[in-house]
Formats: C-alpha cells, structure tokens, sequence
C-alpha cells in the first residue's frame, strides 16, 4: 500500500468539503473536485457554502498548510489521486421513493477514463445495496488501468452540526472491500484516525453498504418508536416526556434518538428509509423491511398532528390567525431546511389562511429562498408580535432562554404549542400561558 497516500474527493458538497478538509489537517494532501465552478471557487478562496461549526476555521487552515487543494478537472484528479472518495449525493427521485444515482455514476463517468495508473475508488456516498457491484464493473470497463483500479465502500455516518467531531471522531469506520491490497490502502488513508483506537470493520461490498441504511433506519424508527407512543400518551391522558425520560434509563434503551415531537427530517434520514423500503422491494425482501413504510407515516402524522394542535388551541380554526413559527431547520445548529417538518408545518398553516411569520437563526435565507409565499423576522420576539399563537418548530436553544413574561408582553394571546417539548411546560403555565405539546396533556 501507499505510504500516504494522495486524496482526492469528488464532490465538495456538505459530506465532501468536510471530508476534505479534516483530512488536510490530518495531513495528507487532497484535492477536492467539484462540476460547481462557483463552489470550488468558494472553498479555495476559503469559504465554506454551509453552515457547520468549526469548518471555516479548518478550512483556513487546511489551505495555509498548501495541503490542500481545489479544482474542477477529472484529469488533474486522475493523475494526482492514490485513493479518491466518491462523496456526491444520492437524493430521492421526484415522485418515487427510488434513490437517484444520477451523480454517482456521472461521478465514475467523469473519473474512470483518468485513471491510467493502480487507484483505489471510494464510495462514501448513501446508495442502494447493490450499487457498488455495478459500479465496480463500470468503473474497470472505463479506466485505462483496468481491473488495477479497485472499489471500496466506506459509508459516512456524520451529523450535520457535528460534521467535524464526527469526521476526526468516528465511533467506528467501515471498510467494505474485495481484496487486502483495498483494505490495506483505506487504513493508509485513515492512519491517524485508526491510530486513535477508532474500531474498524472489515466486510464486503453489500455489507458496507447495508450498515448505513440500517443504522439510519433503526433511528428513524427509534424515533417515531416514541412518537408512536405519544399518540397513544394523547388518546389516554398520559405523559409522552416522562415516558420517554423512563424508558431512557433501561440501558439496553438508551435515551438518544427517543425524543419525541415533530419527528425527524433533513437530507438523509426520510430518504434513507423510503429508498431502503424501495430496494428491498426490488430484491424481494420487501416484507423484511415494510415497518419501515409504518415509521414514514407515523413520521408525517406528527406534523399534521402539530397543526391540529394549533387549530385546538385557536379554538377550531387556523385561517386569519397571527401564528409565529420559532424554527425553519429541521434540526437546531444547522441551516437545512431540506424536508423541515418545521417548514412542512408553516406552510400547511399558511395554506389554511394563517398570517403565519417564521423566524430561525440560521436557516432564514435558506427558507425565503425556497418558500417566498411566506413571511419572514428578524427574531424570535419580532415574528412574535402580536401573534394568537406561538409554535416552537425547532429546538434551538435561543427559544428556550425566552422569558415568558417577556414574550407575553408582546403577543396578543399567551398560547404557545411545543412542537419539540423544549420549554418547561410548569413555567410557561406559572406565567399565564396555555402550553400544549405532542403525547402530553
Ligand atoms: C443523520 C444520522 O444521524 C447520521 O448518522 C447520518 O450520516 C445522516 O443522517 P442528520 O440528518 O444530520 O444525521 O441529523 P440527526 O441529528 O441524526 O437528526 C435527524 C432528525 O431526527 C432531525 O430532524 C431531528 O430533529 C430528529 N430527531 C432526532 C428527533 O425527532 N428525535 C430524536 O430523539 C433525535
């Protein structure tokens, strides 16, 4: 295997530019490829397009060290890369639950007749199982180096918001290979990070590519797990929070991924079950995995559950209310707003008559560029104002600092819906509001 060897990252969206980056300053030399001229010209004139933590200031880093580089030429990669990770996204297929290997294999297209020399590829991109055994095929067909230029999967499990801890951090990496010399090659290019004691797992190609939609999919039920149990928490009069903080101390339980609320969004998580589901369909396995079709609708039924809750609370009927939304992310430290259960609400509110005005520290551009039909403020007690009703979509912490005597001065109604059972509901009660959250009483 190469010694350290030379990396290069094809595609310099979220999981690339951040793979990328860490991996400068662990201290190889990488270059990242983008088909985006305006992307790449952003990142090399160190500027990260998102927002994630810590990146800026390791990126400026990354480039101060010369180690690393930017470029939009498949050439250059070729003739520079040892290893090169795939790192493009694999969105769902407008009007299917089918995942969309558009980019992946543009990615190999463009890659493959560049490689005249022995390279190792890496997938790191979410795809169905399956892919990578055809992607092998396509990617020996294309080369010049010919069956010398190997697949390897190695499945990326960061967060958004934590991308960089998880990045230099992992609970663990796994390697799906077909031969030592690919194994031998990704723990070169993970020497430092495998020197910190980071477990590694060895496997084949399908496997590598399985841990990834089965863990994101054992979360996703994890989730609507709990929300399931606030539906029946609601049908009794029982308490979804002291349920969930109960079941969190059984060990073998655990409390992550079991709060409950408006249910779980963004790029990755909604997708990854729906084209889960759809593969196993396709492979004739579909009844392993049709729970999964129970976590989607249990999923979506929190966000319509959360607009009734605001129609109750007006007293029956949204339309020609003053509604102010806290959140548009569809988690707090993060700007997605992709799939936003927080976005998913407003909008149907706005669509049944609400004056519905939406604030978020982050996400705000994001979401008045995709949603320009609805209204926009600069902060939590500015959207606020004059509102029949308050409802908390996204938990940043910022909502939970506010006074509720301080807000109460200036909404026209103290009614407030937890749409994430972030506030503490005795002290918003103490201060004169009516409090209502999802499982809850
Ligand atoms: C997820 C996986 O965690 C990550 O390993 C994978 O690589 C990509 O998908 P991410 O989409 O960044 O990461 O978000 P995550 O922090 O996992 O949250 C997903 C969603 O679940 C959010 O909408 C969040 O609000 C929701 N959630 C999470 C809950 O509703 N309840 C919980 O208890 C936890």
């Amino acid at each position: 295997p190469t010694e350290s060897p030379r990396l290069t990252v094809i595609g310099t969206g979220y999981l690339g530019a951040t793979h990328a980056i860490c991996m400068a300053v662990l201290g190889y030399e990488v270059l990242g490829i983008d088909v985006d001229e305006r992307k790449i010209a952003k990142l090399a004139a160190g500027e990260v397009p998102f927002f994630e933590p810590g990146l800026p200031e390791l990126l400026t880093k990354a480039l101060e060290s010369g180690r690393l580089r930017f470029s939009t030429s498949f050439a250059e990669a070729g003739e520079f890369g040892d290893v090169h990770f795939i790192c493009v996204g694999t969105p769902q297929q407008p009007g299917s639950d089918a995942c969309d290997l558009t980019y992946v294999n543009a990615a190999i297209d463009s890659l493959a007749p560049h490689l005249a020399r022995r390279a190792l590829v890496v997938g790191k991109s979410t795809v169905p199982v399956g892919t990578a055994a055809e992607l092998t095929e396509r990617l020996q067909r294309l080369a010049p180096a010919g069956t010398a230029v190997e697949l390897a999967w190695n499945p990326e499990f960061l967060r958004e918001g934590y991308a960089v801890d998880d990045t230099m951090h992992p609970d663990r990496l796994v390697f799906g290979v077909a031969s030592d010399w690919a194994d031998q090659q990704l723990r070169a290019a993970f020497r430092p990070v495998l020197d910190q004691g980071t477990p590694v797992i060895r496997t084949d190609l399908a496997t590598a590519e399985l841990v990834k939609v089965a863990a994101n999919s054992f979360l996703a039920t994890k989730i609507s797990y709990i929300n399931a149990m606030a539906e029946v928490c609601e049908a009794v009069g029982a308490d979804v929070k002291d349920l969930a903080d109960s079941l969190a101390l059984d060990d073998r339980i655990g409390g992550k991924f079991l709060k409950p609320g408006l249910g779980f969004g963004g790029g990755c998580l909604p997708k990854d079950i729906r084209a889960f589901a759809h593969r196993a369909e396709e492979i004739g396995v579909g009844q392993a995995v049709s729970f999964l079709r129970e976590v989607d609708a249990i999923n979506r039924r929190r966000r319509a559950r959360t607009v009734d809750l605001v129609r109750e609370l007006l007293g029956g009927q949204i339309s020609g209310h003053r509604i102010a939304c806290w959140g548009a992310a569809f988690k707090p430290n993060s700007d997605d707003i992709r799939d936003a259960p927080a976005l998913d609400v407003a909008r149907t509110m706005h669509g049944l008559g609400g004056h519905v005005r939406v604030y978020d520290p982050a996400a705000l551009d994001n979401a008045r560029r995709a949603f320009p039909e609805l209204r926009y403020g600069e902060n939590a007690l500015d959207v606020a104002r004059d509102a029949d009703v308050v409802v908390l979509l996204t938990e940043w912490s910022e909502f939970r600092e506010i006074d509720p005597d301080a807000l109460a001065e200036v909404v026209a109604h103290r009614r407030i819906v937890d749409g994430r059972h972030a506030l503490d509901a005795a002290r918003w009660r103490e201060a004169g509001w009516e409090y209502r959250a999802l499982g809850r009483s």
